[in-house]
C-alpha cells in the first residue's frame, strides 16, 4: 500500500512536465445580446449583460421555449431610428481572436419579414443576411463564426440594414487566440477566416454552446453526415476512448475529442462543402490512425484531392504511427464553382478522416485612415450627431456600404487606406 502511494507519487511529477501549458490567451467575451442580467449557463459559460452596442432595442423570440439557452432567446434589434450602421465596440487587447455570432428571427416583432442585412468585422464584409431566410435559420437561428485579427484595441463589429429592416443579433462571443494558428505564419495578419464548415466525421454537432467538451478556441464542430456524397453516406463510423497524442498544441490547440472519432469506406470517400466563388480558401484536413489492426505503414495510404487536384498521397502510420493526430492544409485559390469538392481516393486499404474545416480567406478591406477617425469621432460628439445618421465604426469602411450618411470617402494616394473627401 505505502508503496503503490509513493510510486504514485513520484510519477506526479513526470505527469505535470509532460502535460501541455496552459492555454495562455485569457480574454473571452460572452454577451447575451437584448439581456439585462448576467446569467451561467449549463455549460457552465458565464454570459455577460448586453453591453457595448452603440444603439438599438432590445426584444425575445416569439417562442422562448423552442430555445434551450437563455442567450438564444433575447435579442438586440438596430430599427432605422438608430441609423442605418450599428455596431458592437468591444475593448480588448490586441490580438486575434474567434468572434461568433447567433443569428435569429422567430417572427420577434410579429410581422413575419426576416430581416435583409450585412455584418462586418474591423471594416470587412463577413455575413450577408438576404430575406427570406430559409425556415430553419428564421425559426431556429444559426450560430456564425471567424477568426480575425484586432490590431487596434477595439473590435468593430458592425450592422448595415438593408433598405428598411433592422439587423437583428442575439449573443456574440469573442475569444482570444493563437496568432499563429491557421497558417497565419505564411498568409500574414490581412485575412479574416470566414468558418464554411467544421466537421467532425463520425461525430453529432459538439463543443462550446452544444455539449461540455472542451475546445480552446471555443470553436463548435458539426456532423459531417450531410456533407459526405455519393456512396460516401454510407461510410463506417470509427471511434475510440484512447488517449491521442499530439492534440490541444499550440498554436492550434486542436482538441483531442476530434481525432477519437472518424469514418471510413472501402472505396473513395467524396465531401461536397457549399462554398461562394471568386474567394480562396483554406482547408484542413485532420487524420489519426485510431482502428488498431493497422499496425505498419503502407497499410492505409489515399490521396487527397481538391476540385480534382491532387494535394498529397497520406499515410498516417507512416506519418506518425497510431493514436497521434497528423494534420494536413491546402489552399484553393479563386474557386469558380459553389462547391468544394473533396475527395479520399484509397491506393492502399480504406480512406479514413478525423476532421475536415474549410475557411474563405476574406482579404480585409480598406480602413479610414487613423488620424480621420479619430478626428470624425470628436467631431461626432462636439456636433451631437443625431442616432439616425449612423455615424458608428469607422466611418468610410466597409467600402460598399454607404458607412456614415452624408460623408463621401476615396482611397488615398498610395491605396493604403480611405480618407474623407466630402461632408
Ligand atoms: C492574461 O494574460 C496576460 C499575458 O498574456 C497576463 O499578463 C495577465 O495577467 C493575464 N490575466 C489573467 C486574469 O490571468
Ligand atoms: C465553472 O467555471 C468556474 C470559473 O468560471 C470554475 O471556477 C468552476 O469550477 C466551473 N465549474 C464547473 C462545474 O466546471
Ligand atoms: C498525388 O500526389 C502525391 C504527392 O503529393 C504523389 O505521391 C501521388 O503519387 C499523387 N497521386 C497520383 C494518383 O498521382
Ligand atoms: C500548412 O501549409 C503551409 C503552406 O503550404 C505549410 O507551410 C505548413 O507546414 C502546413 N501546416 C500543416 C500543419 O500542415
Ligand atoms: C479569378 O477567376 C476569374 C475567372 O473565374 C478571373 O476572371 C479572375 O481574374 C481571377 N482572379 C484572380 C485574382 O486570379
Ligand atoms: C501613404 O500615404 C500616407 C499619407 O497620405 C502616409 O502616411 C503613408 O505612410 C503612406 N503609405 C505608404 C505605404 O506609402
Amino acid at each position: 500500500m505505502s508503496f503503490l502511494f509513493l510510486f504514485l507519487l513520484s510519477l506526479a511529477p513526470l505527469f505535470h512536465s509532460s502535460s501541455p501549458l496552459p492555454y495562455p490567451y485569457n480574454t473571452s467575451f460572452h454577451i447575451d445580446c437584448g439581456s439585462s442580467t448576467p446569467s451561467t449557463d449549463s455549460y457552465n459559460i458565464s454570459w455577460l449583460p448586453d453591453k457595448f452596442f452603440t444603439g438599438g432595442s432590445t426584444s425575445v423570440v416569439s417562442e422562448p421555449l423552442h430555445f434551450h439557452l437563455q442567450h438564444e432567446k433575447t435579442l438586440r434589434y438596430f430599427p432605422l431610428s438608430s441609423g442605418k450602421k450599428n455596431c458592437y465596440n468591444i475593448p480588448l487587447p490586441a490580438g486575434r481572436y474567434y468572434i461568433r455570432t447567433f443569428t435569429v428571427y422567430d417572427n420577434y416583432d410579429g410581422k413575419s419579414h426576416s430581416p435583409s442585412f450585412d455584418a462586418s468585422v474591423e471594416g470587412t464584409l463577413v455575413f450577408s443576411w438576404r430575406s427570406p431566410w430559409p425556415e430553419s435559420l428564421t425559426r431556429d437561428g444559426a450560430y456564425s463564426d471567424l477568426f480575425a485579427f484586432v490590431k487596434d484595441g477595439q473590435l468593430d463589429l458592425c450592422f448595415y440594414s438593408i433598405a428598411t429592416d433592422p439587423p437583428v443579433i442575439a449573443s456574440l462571443e469573442v475569444v482570444q487566440i493563437d496568432p499563429l494558428s491557421y497558417n497565419s505564419a505564411q498568409t500574414g495578419d490581412s485575412y479574416i477566416l470566414v468558418n464554411y464548415g467544421r466537421l467532425s466525421p463520425g461525430s453529432s454537432q459538439w463543443g462550446p454552446g452544444f455539449t461540455s467538451d472542451p475546445d480552446a478556441f471555443g470553436r463548435s464542430w458539426q456532423s459531417d453526415s450531410d456533407y459526405r456524397a455519393g456512396k460516401s453516406e454510407s461510410a463506417k463510423v470509427i471511434t475510440t476512448k484512447e488517449k491521442i497524442t499530439g492534440t490541444e498544441k499550440a498554436p492550434n490547440y486542436f482538441p483531442m475529442k476530434l481525432y477519437q472519432s472518424a469514418v471510413t469506406i472501402e472505396g473513395r470517400l467524396e465531401y461536397e462543402l457549399p462554398v461562394d466563388a471568386k474567394l480562396d480558401y483554406l482547408v484542413w484536413f485532420h487524420f489519426a490512425e485510431i482502428d488498431s489492426t493497422v499496425k505498419k505503414a503502407g497499410e492505409r495510404v489515399f490521396d487527397v484531392l481538391v476540385n480534382d487536384k491532387n494535394v498529397s498521397r497520406v499515410d498516417i502510420f507512416k506519418e506518425v504511427g497510431s493514436f497521434v493526430a497528423y494534420s494536413l492544409n491546402y489552399t484553393e485559390k479563386n474557386l469558380s464553382s459553389s462547391v468544394l469538392n473533396v475527395k479520399l481516393s484509397p491506393v492502399a486499404g480504406a480512406p479514413l478522416i478525423c476532421g475536415l474545416e474549410n475557411y474563405a480567406m476574406v482579404p480585409a478591406d480598406l480602413a479610414t485612415v487613423p488620424e480621420q477617425v479619430v478626428a470624425m469621432k470628436a467631431l461626432k460628439d462636439s456636433l451631437c450627431v443625431p442616432d439616425r445618421m449612423g455615424w458608428n465604426g469607422d466611418p468610410c469602411a466597409p467600402t460598399d456600404w454607404d458607412a456614415w450618411e452624408g460623408v463621401t470617402c476615396h482611397t488615398n494616394k498610395n491605396g493604403t487606406g480611405l480618407v474623407i473627401t466630402q461632408m
